[in-house]
């Protein structure tokens, strides 16, 4: 099996992550004897098969670092699972441009070595996949880093709320270059979004009215300060958009992230409330605390998301692809229900001879 050759745009918790969960999963071959992961052979793709050929960041303890060093750079705070030997894949300096945000600049050491030409390097690295994993508020860094995607004929992974797969514009740009592109804003594999949405689904279906209803978070990644500071009011949209969109009738909806809490590390707790009415009018409340830890929350979907991206690319498809962006993605170009989304993400990913 040739191997899937991906970059990395952000050198932070979430690709340290990923880094680490390529190295744990590497020789289990038994999927039952495989725990945390969905799906350990997709489409005929093991873990294994995915090769970082490139790395992108801007912190000065992370340039110039071989990505198995950088990924437990500070102030990078994701928990050491595995250790992961040299890869002699060295990190590049990035375009600054708005990756480091008010708040984030106190904790973020803008390294002063030379910018690397990224599409060259893409282009040099054999990549075939960027997946963008910068912070949050950085819009106008993931734009340019999907426009250097296009430039070296890379599919793009937005794993951040900017809109750039739910966005006909680009889209519509990645289809002329005949190139993939999937986003925006990764679903966890244990998401408070998830969670809420089903809980809701089941309520309702069962007959309940619900009434009233929030879901809230805290976290302590870097990541949580950038949204505390820059893309708050947008993943409140994203994710009450989202909810709202389960229930078949109108009710009080709030769910979005609300602040930072530093000695959380990359812990994050989610906040539930959920009040409605059943039979005969009777009251009914669930209050409720979800505790995970956030990188490893992204892996095991980032794992599916990447070997899915190389089957639309072997199978030549171009813009965006809706059953890899409604199954893995809090804003894709369409919202779908989740049994519709599975259902297309499953029919997706069935070899076809
Ligand atoms: N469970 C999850 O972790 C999860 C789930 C859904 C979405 N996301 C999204 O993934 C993204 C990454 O999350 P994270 O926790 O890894 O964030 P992070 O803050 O830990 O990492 C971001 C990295 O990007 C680097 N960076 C900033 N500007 C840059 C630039 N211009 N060029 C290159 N590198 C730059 C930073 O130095 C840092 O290393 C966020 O947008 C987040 O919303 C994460």
């Amino acid at each position: 099996m040739p191997s899937i050759k991906v970059a990395l745009v952000g050198v932070g918790n979430c690709a340290s992550a990923l880094v680490q969960g390529i190295q744990y999963y590497k020789s289990l071959e038994n999927p039952n004897k495989c725990v945390g992961l969905r799906n350990l052979f997709l489409g005929g793709f093991h873990p294994k098969d995915i090769q970082i050929v490139a790395a992108f960041d801007i912190d000065s303890r992370k340039v110039g670092k071989d990505l198995s060093e950088a990924i437990f750079a500070p102030p990078n705070n994701a928990p050491k699972m595995v250790d992961v030997p040299s890869l002699g894949i060295f990190v590049h300096k990035g375009a600054v441009l708005d990756g480091v945000g008010e708040y984030t600049k106190h904790v973020v050491s803008v390294s002063d070595s030379p910018e690397s030409d990224v599409t060259e390097v893409l282009k040099e690295s054999g990549a075939e996949i960027v997946l963008n994993l910068l912070p949050s508020g950085a819009v106008k860094a993931s734009e340019w880093y999907a426009n250097q995607s296009l430039k070296a004929g890379c599919a793009f992974v937005n794993v951040t709320p900017t809109f750039v797969a739910s966005n006909s514009s680009w889209a519509r740009l990645f289809e002329e270059a005949e190139l993939p592109l999937v986003g925006d804003d990764l679903i966890d594999q244990v998401g408070a979004t998830t969670l809420h949405k089903t809980l809701l689904q089941l309520l309702s279906k069962h007959g309940v009215r619900i009434t009233e209803t929030y879901q809230l978070d805290v976290g302590g990644g870097t990541e949580s300060l950038d949204t505390l500071e820059r893309t708050r009011e947008l993943k409140r949209t994203v994710k009450t958009e989202t909810v709202k969109a389960t229930l078949p009738y109108e009710a009080e909806v709030v769910a979005g992230s609300t602040d930072y809490v530093d000695f959380l590390q990359n812990r994050r707790d989610s906040f539930f409330w959920i009040k409605g009415l059943y039979f005969c009018g009777a009251p009914m409340q669930i209050d409720m605390r979800l505790s995970t830890v956030d990188a490893p929350n992204a892996g095991s979907v980032l794992l599916d998301v990447i070997r899915a991206v190389k089957i639309a690319l072997n199978r030549k498809l171009k813009g965006a692809i809706l059953p890899i962006c409604a199954y893995a993605f809090k804003h894709p170009p369409q919202l779908l229900s989740l049994e519709i989304a599975e259902k297309m993400f499953e029919e997706f990913i069935t070899p076809r001879f």
